[in-house]
């Protein structure tokens, strides 16, 4: 087993979960670049340990059983455990999405990459983060799918988003399965939270976003390192506990 803490981060070839990557790598830790696109993955894993990263890519589709189950057996065998998941890889399907209009595809294609495949993740990595001396999932979510925000008096296009069938329930849908986890896992040393890592240029938005990745990326990589004892079934951004 190696001594370093091992950290999986999805969707960390570019934007928030690369800085994540960046951000962990920085702290010590030795990271696995989820990617699905191998020349995307492998560039990353580059620029990471050229920046003194102990990164490795890992094939990695979120939709995919068979792509999910091959990383979890390349991090058995490299590391043996896990220290940190955390479930970053995301998609909009494109918006804004009327609710008179999204198409079923849409709908199914978000939820199937942004809920049910951090369920799949998760549950193929759970068995080495059970190996593992302090465990930590982290989902990384969005305010936008703060129900409290969205129907909030007065709120703005900046802190709710666009008209969202498909992305915003996406992430409604991850924090109730987030706050599920944590329910069933409360007996255990395993600590599992939402995060929102503020409006970010990313390609998810056309860089319209407000915030750097490495800022976007702190309250994941707070969250990927809690103490012992501290919270689960959570949601937070860098300001403190956002509203369900
Ligand atoms: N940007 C914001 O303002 C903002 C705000 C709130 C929450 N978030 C959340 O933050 C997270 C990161 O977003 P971002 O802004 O950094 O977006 P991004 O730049 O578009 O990056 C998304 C990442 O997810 C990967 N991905 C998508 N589908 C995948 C799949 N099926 N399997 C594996 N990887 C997949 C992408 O890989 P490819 O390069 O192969 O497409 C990419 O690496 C997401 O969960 C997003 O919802 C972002």
């Amino acid at each position: 087993m190696t001594e370093s803490k091992i950290a999986l981060v999805t969707g960390a070839n570019k934007g928030i979960g690369y800085e994540i990557a960046a951000g962990l790598g920085a702290l010590g830790w030795s990271v696995g670049v989820g990617a699905r696109d191998e020349h995307r993955r492998e560039a990353a894993v580059e620029k990471l340990r050229a920046a003194g990263v102990d990164a490795f890519g890992v094939p990695l589709d979120v939709t995919d059983d068979a792509s999910v189950t091959a990383a979890a057996r390349l991090l058995r065998e490299r590391a043996g455990r896990l220290d940190a998941l955390v479930n970053n890889a995301a998609i909009t399907g494109g918006v804004p999405q009327h609710p008179t209009a999204v198409s079923p595809q849409v709908l199914r294609t978000v939820v199937e990459t942004n809920v049910i495949g951090v369920v799949r993740v998760t549950n193929a990595m759970l068995p080495l983060l059970r190996r593992a001396a302090s465990p930590r999932i982290v989902n990384m979510s969005s305010g936008v799918g703060s129900l409290t925000r969205q129907t909030e008096a007065g709120a703005s296009e900046l802190t709710i988003g666009p008209l969202s069938a498909a992305y915003s329930p996406s992430k409604t849908f991850l924090n109730a399965v987030t706050i599920q986890y944590a329910k069933e896992l409360r007996d255990t040393n395993i600590l599992i939270n939402a995060a929102c890592p503020g409006y970010v240029a990313t390609d998810l938005n056309g860089f319209r976003g407000v915030r750097t990745p490495e800022q976007g990326a702190a309250v994941a990589i707070r969250l990927a390192t809690l103490p012992d004892g501290g919270p689960t079934g959570s949601f937070f951004e860098d300001a403190g506990v956002v509203p369900w």
